[in-house]
């Protein structure tokens, strides 16, 4: 069971800081955002590499941005140790996966709530992580959508059946209150922004988390 608490609900002037806040986390989940894929900007390729640099817990790049076959390598080539493109965005998801792995990156597909899995079942060899959003992806604080449970339950039993490692990650709406049903539906990384950053202590609420899910 692993934690990825979002520095999308970290204060962005002392990002530094905020990383060592979750000091104790998996990953550090990072929200890239372009104003057209979603509703909504926040950073890119040059403060991701800015990121890397300080990091003492791998990054795990979430892009919710058009055309990640032209723009996700370079994430992986930052140092990033998993990038996650989103499935709607894609034009040719085998050969990015591939470059992404190719790049030393764990390559990570995406499903928006409406995206159905059935489709890019067979796109699993080519991945690392499944991630399936439990809000609609574009800013931290919305109400978990506990309809996407049977999605992340169809996840699990797929990649049970095709055998490796592969992760299942849930990310939106994520809390105290939410992530034992989560992990009950099969999902192994958890992504967390404001139940992280909103607490008084960061450490403690991913602690907090990381010991509901393993129950
Ligand atoms: C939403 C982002 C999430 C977001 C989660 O588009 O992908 O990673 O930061 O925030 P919370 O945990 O507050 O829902
Ligand atoms: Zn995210």
């Amino acid at each position: 069971m692993q934690i990825s608490p979002s520095i999308l609900s970290a204060d962005f002037a002392n990002l530094e800081r905020e990383l060592d806040r979750i000091s104790n986390a998996d990953w550090a989940h990072v929200d890239v955002m372009d104003g057209h894929f979603v509703p909504n900007l926040t950073l890119g390729l040059p403060v991701v590499e800015a990121l890397q640099k300080v990091s003492p817990i791998p990054l795990d790049c979430h892009l919710m941005i058009d055309d990640p076959d032209r723009w996700a390598p370079s994430y992986a080539e930052a140092g990033a140790k998993s990038v996650t493109f989103h499935i709607e965005a894609a034009k040719n998801p085998v050969a990015l996966a591939r470059s992404l792995r190719a790049a030393g990156a764990r390559a990570a597909m995406a499903l928006k709530p409406k995206t159905e899995f059935a489709p890019y079942e067979d796109l699993l060899p080519e991945l690392d992580m499944v991630l399936v959003m439990t809000v609609e992806p574009g800013f931290g604080g919305q109400s978990f959508m506990a309809d996407q449970m049977p999605k992340v339950r169809q996840v699990r039993d797929a990649v049970q059946r095709h055998g490796g490692e592969i992760w299942v990650q849930v990310d939106g709406g994520v809390s105290a209150k939410t992530i034992e049903q989560c992990a009950e539906a099969g999902a192994d990384v958890f992504v967390a922004g404001s139940a992280v950053y909103g607490a008084d202590d960061a450490a403690n609420a991913i602690g907090e988390l990381r010991e509901l899910a393993s129950q």
